[in-house]
């Protein structure tokens, strides 16, 4: 039995990955499960100039799910290049860095000093964050978003995925722009554009006004974005949100998903990775899956 999958270029160990923002830079995280048992991790977003988010609250908890407008706070390219790189090319699995760019001119500068770093597995493009203004535009618009892909092609020489927001009308045409673009994969979804109210006070929840809901309450809505993604696009698709069990992997496998990120489960529970590390092999069995690519993209209606 096989839990490795291949991703284009890459190949991973296998498909369970951390999502960016929810696993801070990995040290933070290393106490609590074993890092090097991961089908990768994405740390936290990375800008070229530090930034220091939006102002607090940044989080709100709602009923059925996590609402953040944290605003990409981060030390900055540099700052991560000599500070967390280090530590994070010693845990042993895959890394996969994620970037915003806020100008085109921007995809150099990364790809430039990032490209001969060690230990960088491949680079996500984050063109999906709801609580940067400017940002998010690559992300809503096929046009700037082919465009900015392909700026990012003509300098990495690492392969890269976008990672694409739900919070659009027809979420295929923005992976068929990234695939024209030359990016390698697509990462779906960031998180769905909210609102939580503090009605007596007559305020919303979050020091930012709205922001970008998670968990499990999102799961349907990416599983969706992610089945139109795999019929639109020949790209390998990296699933994410609201996934927290192992049938939830399975579910998004069939949907069109070669590798999954977990996010806001990591913050509920902790071991949530580990026990779905645990419990694939056991799943593959009762089933009869001897390597998972039997199952992706196998969803019919
Ligand atoms: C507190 C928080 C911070 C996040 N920060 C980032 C980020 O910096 N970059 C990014 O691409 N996604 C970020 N995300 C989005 C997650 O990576 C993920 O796409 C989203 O939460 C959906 O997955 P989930 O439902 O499993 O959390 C963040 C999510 C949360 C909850």
């Amino acid at each position: 039995m096989s839990l490795s999958v291949a991703l284009g270029k890459i190949v991973l160990p296998n498909p369970i990955l951390v999502a960016s923002g929810t696993f801070g830079y990995a040290k933070e995280a290393a106490r609590l499960l074993e890092l090097s048992r991961l089908g990768g991790i994405v740390p936290k977003t990375i800008t070229v100039a530090p930034r220091s988010g939006n102002k607090p609250p940044r989080t709100a908890e709602t009923t059925a799910g996590l609402l953040n407008a944290i605003g990409l706070d981060n030390d900055g390219l540099d700052e991560f290049v000599e500070k967390k790189l280090p530590y994070l090319r010693t845990v042993g699995s895959p890394i996969i860095v994620s970037i915003a760019a806020k100008k085109l001119e921007e995809c150099k500068i990364f790809a430039e000093r990032l490209n001969d770093e060690p230990g960088i597995t491949a680079i996500e493009l984050n063109v999906s964050c709801p609580n940067v203004s400017g940002g998010v535009d690559f992300g809503i618009d096929p046009v700037l978003c082919e465009k900015m892909t392909g700026e990012l092609r003509k300098f990495l020489t690492l392969p890269f995925s976008v990672k694409l927001s739900p919070n659009v009308t027809k979420i295929a045409d923005i992976a068929k722009a990234a695939e024209a673009g030359g990016a390698d994969m697509i990462s779906a979804i960031n998180t769905c554009y909210g609102l939580a109210v503090d009605w007596r006070k007559r305020k919303p929840r979050l020091g930012n006004g709205c922001g970008g809901f998670s968990g499990p309450a999102i799961k349907p809505i990416a599983l969706r974005c992610v089945w139109q993604i795999a019929k639109a696009v020949k790209l390998p698709i990296i699933g994410i949100g609201g996934i927290s069990c192992v049938d939830d992997v399975m579910d998004f496998l069939v949907a069109g998903a070669s590798a999954v990120q977990i996010g806001t489960a990591n913050f509920f529970n902790p071991n949530v990775t580990t026990e779905i590390l645990n419990d694939l092999p056991n799943v593959m069995e009762q089933e009869g899956i001897k390597d998972l690519s039997e199952i992706i993209g196998t969803l019919e209606l």
